[in-house]
């Protein structure tokens, strides 16, 4: 049987989802591994063709695919997205038509099923008989029962493979056939001194037509107050590399190398609201906004937006991609920020819907930010706060230091034994029920 391993890592030999890998093939000595790099590759299988087309052939040739990735910011590293893009763009889906395919990841398991369900997607999209899969957290080699666990996930898979297994379909095909073109003309609001930014990837190409108009209406509504912000005219030399640097310190490999970290400090970090603009590509966004979440990541688990307001912008299908809006919806309430709306071309069927819409989020947003409204987090939020605080105070603190820092000085280690009232309730309520006459009254 031979195996095609699409590594997701933008590490080398150090991965850690590799070492998962590598001890998979130790198991299965009878089973060819052919491991591709992807994430740490990508610039040269993008600039060369042939490169990208022996994958291809590759993938062809072989009986199954093992998507292995760490998850990156809710989803796979940018350079992984962007392969997914040029499979897409260079018409290779066919070489992934029908084969076998199991997804396998390690992280701390934050939102690693927004990861597992994108990558379930693009195999439906692309025919894949997908078999499972199965999200490993970082540390689970070590132990014994877990390492049993994954060898039963990878005899599943490979069983299969052999028997040629029938794979159930999860998600529909995505359609989007609207434009917004605008009707009215921008309803103007004031800024009240407030710092608006938008960021954007909106290109000239086919297919963002709908995008910049909206982005276009946007800008009039904020009467020329907001500074609207290109990605691509942004000097980033490269996707987050994953070295870690910036856990000591929140200093990142790239300082002063690109514009990244001084845009990141001096213009967003500075905004009162930030109004994220894109189109969909593939189940995501673009591979650029990928890389941009990705290099964010030199604030570690710090909520570097907190306080701030937070819209989208979005061309595209997004009510075809409830994953999407939960990753919206997460990351800006991990980011304790405001998610202020989410503003989509989708509504442009009903004619000024979008405009009115547009003038909304704007007026909302200005609104909120004076008024330093933020709405409380979902368990979305609430649920990623407390994976973070555990695991910094625990397995992660290093390489985190400037996390457990931050943490103990911000009083995110809210764990609740350090409640003492709340202790002393429970413990007087325990001794309570236990007496006869409020045992019979049920109090
Ligand atoms: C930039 C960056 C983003 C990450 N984002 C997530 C995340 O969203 N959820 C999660 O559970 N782990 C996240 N992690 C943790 C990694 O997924 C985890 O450490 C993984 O095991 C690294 O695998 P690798 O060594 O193969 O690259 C992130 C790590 C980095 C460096």
């Amino acid at each position: 049987m031979r195996i095609i391993v699409l590594k997701g890592s933008p590490k080398g030999q150090v991965s850690v989802t590799m070492q998962y890998v590598a001890f998979i093939q130790k198991k299965y000595p009878e089973t060819s591994f052919e491991i591709i790099d992807i994430a740490q590759q990508i610039k040269h299988i993008e600039k060369n063709e042939a490169v990208f087309d022996d994958i291809i052939r590759k993938v062809k040739a072989a009986d199954a695919v093992l998507w292995a990735f760490p998850l990156y910011i809710f989803l796979v590293h940018g350079n992984y997205k962007r392969f997914i893009e040029l499979v897409n763009e260079r018409k290779a889906i066919p070489a992934f038509s029908g084969k076998p395919a199991a997804v396998l990841t390690t992280s701390i398991r934050f939102f690693d099923h927004t990861a597992h369900n994108y990558l379930r997607g693009i195999c439906d999209d692309w025919d894949m008989k997908f078999y499972a899969g199965y999200s490993a957290d970082m540390n689970d080699l070590f132990k014994e029962a877990e390492r049993e666990r994954l060898l039963q996930f990878v005899r599943g898979f490979f069983q299969a493979v052999q028997q040629d297994e029938a794979a159930a379909r999860e998600y529909f095909p995505l359609t989007h056939n609207v434009e917004y073109v605008p009707v009215d003309e921008p309803t103007k609001v004031e800024t009240l001194g407030r710092k608006v930014v938008i960021l954007t990837d909106a290109a000239e190409e086919e297919g963002q037509a709908s995008l910049n108009r909206m982005l276009t209406h946007l800008t009039a509504v904020f009467n020329g107050q907001a500074q609207v912000v290109h990605l691509r005219a942004l000097t980033i030399k490269g996707g987050c590399l994953g070295c870690l640097r910036c856990g000591y310190d929140n200093t990142c490999s790239y300082d002063g190398k690109d514009d990244f970290i001084n845009f990141y400090h001096n213009t967003l970090k500075t905004a009162d609201v930030l109004i994220f603009a894109g189109a969909i590509r593939d189940r995501y966004l673009s591979s650029i906004w990928k890389t941009f979440f990705d290099r964010t990541f030199f604030n570690t688990h710090i909520p570097s937006f907190a306080g701030k307001q937070i819209g989208f912008l979005i061309s595209g299908p997004l009510r075809q991609l409830p994953n999407l809006r939960q990753i919206f919806t997460a990351y800006t309430e991990w980011q304790q920020a405001n998610l202020v709306g989410i503003v989509t071309d989708e509504e442009a069927g009903d004619p000024g819907k979008v405009d009115r819409l547009l003038t909304q989020l704007a007026g909302r947003s200005i609104e909120y930010a004076s008024s330093h409204y933020i709405k409380p987090p979902t368990f979305l939020g609430l649920g990623g706060h407390k994976i973070f605080r555990d695991e910094i105070w625990g397995n992660i603190r290093f390489p985190f230091i400037a996390d457990h820092r931050y943490y103990k000085n911000h009083g995110i280690y809210d764990f609740p034994q350090k409640d003492y009232s709340v202790r002393l309730r429970n413990l007087l309520m325990s001794i309570l029920v236990k007496l006869p006459f409020c045992a019979q009254r049920n109090l």
